[in-house]
């Protein structure tokens, strides 16, 4: 089983689309362990986005990221890494396919809606910059069991 960090930016806050992108989240089966509405300060914003602190491009990332709120979430399930990357689509919003999230709101390489964990040490890393351990919570689902067969997740 795994969980991810996963940022609703401050442009899917401004644009009140948090409900319609959870709502995809939540429909696909994965599970909500952890929900904050925060804003990033620019050290957050340095923190999160360390591989990207030099490059050009980062001003304008960090100027955009801590604009207004953002809702970190952390959820889990089978892959759930690699499961939020694909719901997500290509970077771009241009690019990305339509039917995922960044495919069909938006058309901006930097708004881009939504944030999700690249790998699951990246996923470790990021979970304990937003959340305390005691903020992510494990409770079982009464349908979990429908959702997935044990053999499925390790
Ligand atoms: P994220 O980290 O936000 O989930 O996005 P990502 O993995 O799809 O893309 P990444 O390469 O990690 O880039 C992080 C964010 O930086 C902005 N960006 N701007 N101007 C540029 O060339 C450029 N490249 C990336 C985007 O907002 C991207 O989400
Ligand atoms: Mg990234």
């Amino acid at each position: 089983m795994e969980r991810t960090l996963i940022l609703l930016k401050p442009d899917a806050v401004e644009r009140r689309l948090c409900g319609r992108i959870l709502t995809r989240i939540e429909d696909k089966g994965l599970k909500l362990v952890g929900a904050k509405l925060l804003k990033v300060t620019p050290e957050l914003s340095r923190q999160h986005y360390a591989e990207h602190v030099s490059k050009p491009f980062y001003p304008q990332l960090e100027a955009f990221i801590t604009a207004g709120p953002v809702l970190a979430l952390c959820v889990e399930g089978p892959e759930a890494v690699r499961v939020m990357r694909e719901l997500m689509g290509k970077t771009n919003g241009r690019d990305s396919a339509p039917g995922t999230i960044r495919g069909d709101y938006g058309l901006s390489r930097q708004m881009n809606l939504i944030h999700g964990s690249d790998s699951v040490e990246s996923a470790a890393r990021e979970m304990a910059i937003y959340f305390r351990p005691e903020e992510l919570i494990d409770y079982p689902l009464s349908l979990g069991s429908w959702m997935f067969a044990d053999d499925e997740v390790k």
